[in-house]
């Protein structure tokens, strides 16, 4: 057999250590060849494409971004100066061309949704959810979350020491441009006082209060963490407005993206890639492997695409937040 590989979107944190974990299985145990596919879809439509060999596979697994590139190309674009530019048939001869049996999408939800379509289209596909964001459906996990939430929550660790020193409010914007989950996971860890997630909503009165209740109690200081869908120069702004209070700005940005995979991400990396392997040896194409109960496992690509996961507004980190007076700012 012959499998492809891709990974498409936003890169993360652990995409190499995936692609070894696909690749080294392939060879070593299962005997297949290995087709490295360059830039996303962008490379199975020009056919760039690489054949991966043991050697290719060396000094992986801590290797930040993908080797392979990636890019947010989308070979099923709606409308193009009011034309469709459905591009299907030139993947699906690329597909053919490059003797796949087999193409493995590693991506977020917008490369599952391009999955699942690839599936209806008859070809072999297998998913593998990646996103620091977190919000794929169909898996308690995507590798590149927690790295990004360690990078986060030391952003706010050096934050806090400056903000007390001033006695200042600092607001710090998080990546999540649709799930709160970075800004929920790294706000609880860094011990942040307010944290707003788009899925809870906020009331500007509520966090100002919430800064302003602190002050009262001689904690004149206040970190306030925000999801990227939030604006946070806004909510800095009207906190500064609202309270008085000297106030900063803090867009954390790509660095979140970037660098070395932390263990737990670089083995649920591996341990997905090797799945993913497993299921094209047993011919289980359309599906997307994933983790669930700390556990890996698979979920039809039918079940994922066109899907968001967000936080649940009873995540117990918010529960216990609450009972500790951390604000959510509803
Ligand atoms: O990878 C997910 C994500 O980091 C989002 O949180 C962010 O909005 C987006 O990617 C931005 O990425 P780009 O600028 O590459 O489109």
């Amino acid at each position: 057999m012959t499998i492809g590989i891709l990974s498409s979107g936003g890169d993360c944190p652990g995409i190499n250590a995936t692609i070894r974990g696909v690749a080294k299985t392939a060879l070593t145990h299962f005997g297949m060849k290995v087709i490295g596919i360059k830039s996303g879809f962008q490379g199975l439509l020009s056919q760039d494409a690489i054949p991966l060999n043991e050697n290719d596979l060396s000094g992986l697994l801590n290797l930040g971004g993908t080797i392979l590139g990636t890019s947010r190309e989308k070979p099923f674009k709606k409308i193009l100066d009011g034309k469709s530019d459905d591009r299907s048939d030139v993947i699906i001869n690329s597909y053919k061309q490059l003797g796949l049996d087999c193409l493995v999408c590693i991506g977020g939800n917008g490369t599952q949704k391009t999955a699942h379509k690839l599936s209806k289209l008859g070809l072999n596909i297998i998913g593998i959810p990646k996103t620091i964001d977190n919000d794929v459906w169909g898996t308690d996990a995507t590798f590149g979350f927690y790295s990004a939430v360690d990078i986060a929550t030391d952003a706010i660790d050096r934050l806090h020491s400056t903000a007390s020193s001033h006695k200042r409010v600092m607001v710090i914007e998080v990546m999540g441009h649709k799930a709160g989950w970075i800004a929920l996971y790294a706000g609880m860890a860094g011990g942040a006082d307010v944290i707003l997630i788009p899925e809870l909503g906020y009331n500007q009165q509520t966090v100002n209060q919430a800064i302003l209740d602190r002050v009262a109690k001689d904690k004149p200081y206040s970190i306030v963490v925000i999801a990227e869908q939030l604006n946070a120069t806004e909510i800095s702004k009207a906190i500064e407005e609202g309270t008085k209070l000297e106030t900063r700005t803090t867009v954390l940005g790509y660095v979140q993206r970037g660098g070395s995979p932390s263990a737990f991400d670089r083995n649920l990396a591996t341990l997905l890639g090797g799945h993913a392997t497993e299921l094209i040896a047993q011919g289980r194409f359309g599906r997307m492997v994933s983790w669930k109960n700390n556990a890996v496992t698979s979920i039809p690509l039918s079940e994922v695409a066109g899907k968001l996961r967000a936080v649940p507004e009873d995540h117990n980190l918010i529960i216990q937040g609450r009972r500790m007076g951390i604000s959510f700012g509803a």
